[in-house]
């Protein structure tokens, strides 16, 4: 490809043409092809352990773990597991958690998604030292859904979740309950990230530059921290609940035979009704409940759920580099459908044949017949939205980068105690992301959950249409969201959900009076 082509590329791709290629060219570690290895789907699909209590302790310890391939790499576990247990609840219930800091840095946990009192979020500030514990005391009180929790220490959340820590904080409610929706062994966690592997199988995080201004991209896509698993499944409906975890990567999943799946839910709960879609765009940090019928399958097929990158440099500059000798790695691949414009790294390849897309990361196998007994509800919930025309003001947020330091929130980086915001408590607003920088950005509040207005590049999909607290916002798009203070007085953090960015200090307070 000649130099003039490839700037063009660069340029289409995620606006940073302003970056000299030379920075550019030294953005990954890793060399090795670990699109799939050979033994890919051979071993079966581990599911994170579940508490079940209201009284517990969570250990953060350094470990070495089998992620990909045969070789160790250091991890964090929690409870000795990775991905992290499953925390599963029920609205009512009041919770006792002891964090204890085992690892080699400061760190600190936060319930993404919860409305808990500011001295129980895991702000920066309350940090513990390695051999200390933070006591969490608070009391659930919100809609049934699927919530996370990751540490979330002042530059280190990046590192700390990367490396293992973080899991799914799943709350019931009895409305949701009697929806009978597929459980037990019929509800699916999956933890997708992406993580990046070099010539020796250690899974590294040694951010240059580039890293810290666009997020750390994988070569090598893992569920509930496995590569290429497979899960065999009867043929009847099942309930998956999607997390993308990882720390920078937007990803398209989809089936590889497209089948459609329904969503249900997103980061807040339910949504009003099922939605028939084929495809879902999640940025780190969303959630999205979905349904899927595997009962149009005879016993002994095979499908897969992929996901395909939807930004990032990495890999792209890899193949370029190279002259497309990896254009077969996972994060080369092209996305098949929309957004074309968002993203350069699909312009060398297309995918390799049906079902067997470099963006498979976990393969179902159809097994037994089974009755199954759930039916598809029409409708799963009332939902009911304040208007937008009872707002007591709107906030304008300005997404920014700054030549020296990188991408930026108005202009200004993370400072531990400055409030940034100042909110009436109760008080109903507007908030406008105003995405100024040539790549996309996903914001997330704590201490809320909040209803999308409007995107200025396009329409909603149907998961953005519930309750969210994580929004993708497109290089220089606004979108609006509607929120309601009603947390505790205190100071609250809110950011970029790219962890790099959240580090690098694409994070400010708003402070609730
Ligand atoms: Cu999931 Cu402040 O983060
Ligand atoms: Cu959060
Ligand atoms: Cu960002």
């Amino acid at each position: 490809m000649k130099r003039k082509e490839f700037l063009k590329l660069l340029s289409i791709g995620t606006g940073v043409a302003t970056f000299s290629p030379g920075l550019l060219a030294c953005t990954s570690d890793g060399n090795t092809d670990l699109a799939l290895p050979d033994n890919a789907f051979s071993r079966s699909l581990v599911f994170p352990e579940e508490i079940r209590a209201n009284d517990f302790e969570l250990a953060a310890e350094t470990a070495r773990h089998t992620l990909a391939g045969d070789t160790s790499s250091d991890v964090y576990t929690l409870n000795g597991s990775l991905p992290s247990p499953t925390i599963r609840v029920k609205r009512g219930e009041s919770l006792a958690i002891d964090y204890q800091n085992r690892i080699d840095q400061e760190s600190i946990i936060h319930w993404h998604g919860l409305i808990v009192p500011p001295d129980m979020d895991g702000h920066p500030k309350d940090a513990v030292q390695p051999g200390q514990t933070y006591n969490y005391r608070f009391d659930i009180d919100q809609r049934a859904g699927t919530y996370w929790y990751h540490p979330h220490p002042d530059k280190l959340t990046g590192p700390q979740v990367y490396r293992g820590l973080g899991g799914l904080f799943i709350i019931e409610d009895e409305e949701e309950q009697a929806l009978n929706l597929p459980s037990g062994d019929y509800e699916l966690p999956l933890i997708v990230q992406d993580k990046r592997f070099n010539d020796s199988g250690q899974m590294t995080y040694n951010l240059n530059r580039m890293d810290r201004r666009m997020g750390f991209f994988g070569n090598t896509i893992l569920v509930n921290g496995m590569q290429a698993p497979y899960h065999e499944v009867s043929n009847r409906f099942y309930r998956l609940r999607l997390l993308n975890g990882s720390n920078a990567r937007i990803l398209d999943f989809s089936f590889s035979d497209d089948s459609s799946f329904y969503v249900i839910g997103s980061d807040g709960g339910l949504h009003d009704r099922p939605y028939e879609i084929s495809s879902i765009t999640l940025t780190p940090g969303e959630r999205a409940d979905l349904l899927v019928d595997f009962s149009g399958y005879e016993a002994g097929k095979k499908v897969r759920m992929t996901a395909e990158p939807r930004n990032g440099m990495g890999g792209m500059m890899n193949g370029m580099m190279d002259g497309g000798r990896n254009g077969n790695r996972w994060w080369n691949r092209g996305r098949r459908r929309n957004n074309r414009d968002n993203d350069g790294g699909n312009m060398c390849c297309g995918r390799d044949g049906a079902g067997n897309s470099g963006g498979a990361f976990l393969e179902f196998r159809i097994t037994n017949k089974e009755e199954d007994s759930f039916r598809l509800p029409q409708a799963l919930t009332e939902l009911s939205f304040p208007d937008e025309a009872d707002a007591d003001r709107t906030r304008r947020i300005d997404l920014t980068m700054e030549m020296m330091r990188g991408p930026a929130i108005d202009g200004k980086f993370f400072e531990m105690l400055r409030a940034d915001q100042t909110v009436q408590q109760g008080a109903l607003e507007v908030w406008e992301f105003n995405n100024r920088t040539g790549m996309p950005h996903p914001m997330h509040l704590h201490a809320t959950q909040f209803k999308v207005l409007d995107r200025s590049r396009g329409s909603l999909a149907p998961h953005e249409r519930g309750w969210k607290d994580t929004v993708r916002v497109e290089r220089r798009e606004t979108v609006r969201m509607l929120t309601k203070f009603d947390a505790e007085k205190g100071l609250y953090a809110f950011h970029c959900h790219n962890l790099e960015h959240e580090d690098n200090g694409m994070m400010a307070n708003f402070e609730i009076v």
